[in-house]
C-alpha cells in the first residue's frame, strides 16, 4: 500500500507506520528491532518530567537510544507547564521529537493531573505544549485518547488545541480512559479528530495485520498509525507494511533482545523482561503458545531462560 510520506515539522519519517511506546515493553533492544524490520518513529517510553528536572537516573536511562534510532522521540509526561518547560531543556542531544502522554490512563498517574487526566481540560494541555514549544526547537506532539470518561468525546477539543498552541502531529489511541486497553477500538473518533486538526494524524489501537493497517488508514484518513501490542514479538510487521526484506529467525531477534536488555540490567531484571517477549514471540506458535508462556513465566535465571528459547526457537 503506497501512501504519502509522513512529515512530523520538518522531520520526515521512512514510513507511516510507527513503533507505539509501551512502558516495560519497548525497551532499547525491541525499539532496534522495530526500526530494524521499517518502523518509521520510535518513542522512548514515558519519562517523567519531574524525574528528569530531579535528575532521576532511571529516567535519564529511559531516554537512551538504539544506534538506529534517527528520528527518536522522548515521551513526557506533566501537568505543570513549567515543569515541563524545564524539563524538555534538559533533554539530551539525540531527542528530535518531544511528545507529551495525554493518553495513559494509570490512576497514579492521573491522580497527578497527567496522562488521560489531561483529557478533562484542553486549556492546560494547551498550555504543556507552549511550553515544550516554547522550550525547544524540535517538534512537539500529543498522543491522547478518544476521552477520559466512555462516550464523552473529548479528542477533538483537546486536539484543536494542542494545535493552536504549536503541536506539529497527534496521535489518536480509539479508546476512552475508562475502557483501559479493552474493547473495541472507535476508528469513526478517530475520524473526527483527523477532521478536527490539519497536522498529521497518527491512528492507534488494536492494529495486528497488514490488513488491520490498511483498514486503519482508510477508516480513518490518518497519516499514520501507531503500533504497540501488534508488534511485540511480531517486529516483521512494519517490514511487511513498507515492503522492505529482512532475513532474520526469530532466535535472532529474541536473542538480540536479550543482548540489549543485558547491557542495561542484570540478570533478574533481564529474565522477567524476556517473559513478556518471549510469551509474545510464543503467541505466533499454534498448538504450544501456552506451554511455552507457562515456562518462560517460571524462568528464573539465564540458565532456564536459554532452555526455552532452545527448546522453542531452534533457528
Ligand atoms: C504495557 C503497556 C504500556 C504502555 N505504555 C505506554 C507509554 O509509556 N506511553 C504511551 O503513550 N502509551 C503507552 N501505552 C499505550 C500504547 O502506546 C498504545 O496506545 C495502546 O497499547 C494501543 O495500541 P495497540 O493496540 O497497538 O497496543 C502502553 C500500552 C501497554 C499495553
Amino acid at each position: 500500500m503506497k501512501s504519502k510520506p509522513l512529515k512530523i515539522g520538518n522531520i520526515e519519517l521512512c514510513s507511516p507506520a510507527l513503533f507505539a511506546p509501551m512502558a516495560g515493553y519497548s525497551d532499547l533492544g525491541a525499539r532496534y528491532l522495530a526500526r530494524l524490520y521499517g518502523a518509521g518513529l520510535t518513542t522512548s517510553e514515558m519519562v517523567s518530567a519531574k524525574g528528569l528536572i530531579f535528575e532521576n537516573k532511571e529516567t535519564k536511562k529511559l531516554l537512551e537510544k538504539a544506534e538506529n534510532e534517527t528520528p527518536f522521540a522522548a515521551q513526557l509526561f506533566a501537568s505543570d507547564p513549567e515543569v515541563l518547560f524545564k524539563a524538555v531543556k534538559l533533554l539530551p542531544d539525540g531527542i528530535d521529537i518531544v511528545d507529551i502522554n495525554m493518553g495513559c490512563p494509570a490512576p497514579k498517574i492521573v491522580k497527578n493531573g497527567e496522562g488521560s487526566a489531561l483529557l478533562k481540560d484542553p486549556v492546560l494541555a494547551g498550555e504543556l505544549v507552549a511550553a515544550a514549544v516554547a522550550a525547544s526547537s524540535r517538534p512537539v506532539t500529543v498522543k491522547m485518547r478518544l476521552g477520559f470518561e466512555m462516550g464523552d468525546f473529548a479528542a477533538d477539543k483537546v486536539a484543536r488545541a494542542v494545535e493552536a498552541a504549536g503541536a506539529s502531529a497527534v496521535t489518536v489511541h480509539g479508546r476512552y480512559r475508562d475502557q483501559m486497553y479493552a474493547g473495541s477500538v472507535d476508528k469513526k473518533g478517530i475520524r473526527l479528530v483527523r477532521d478536527a486538526v490539519n497536522v498529521p494524524l497518527i491512528a492507534n489501537g488494536d492494529v495486528r495485520s497488514v490488513k488491520d493497517y490498511e483498514k486503519m488508514m482508510e477508516e480513518t484518513a490518518a497519516d499514520g498509525v501507531m503500533i504497540g501490542r501488534g508488534a511485540l514479538g511480531n517486529y516483521r510487521i512494519f517490514a511487511e507494511i513498507s515492503g522492505k526484506k529482512i532475513d532474520r529467525t526469530e532466535r535472532e531477534d529474541i536473542l538480540l533482545q536479550v543482548e540489549y536488555l543485558q547491557r542495561e540490567y542484570p540478570e533478574r531484571i533481564v529474565v522477567n523482561l524476556m517473559k513478556h517477549h518471549v510469551t509474545a514471540y510464543a503467541s505466533g506458535k499454534a498448538g504450544v503458545a501456552k506451554e511455552i508462556r507457562d515456562r518462560v513465566h517460571h524462568a528464573t535465571n539465564y540458565v532456564e531462560l536459554f532452555a526455552v528459547i532452545d527448546e522453542y526457537f531452534k533457528s
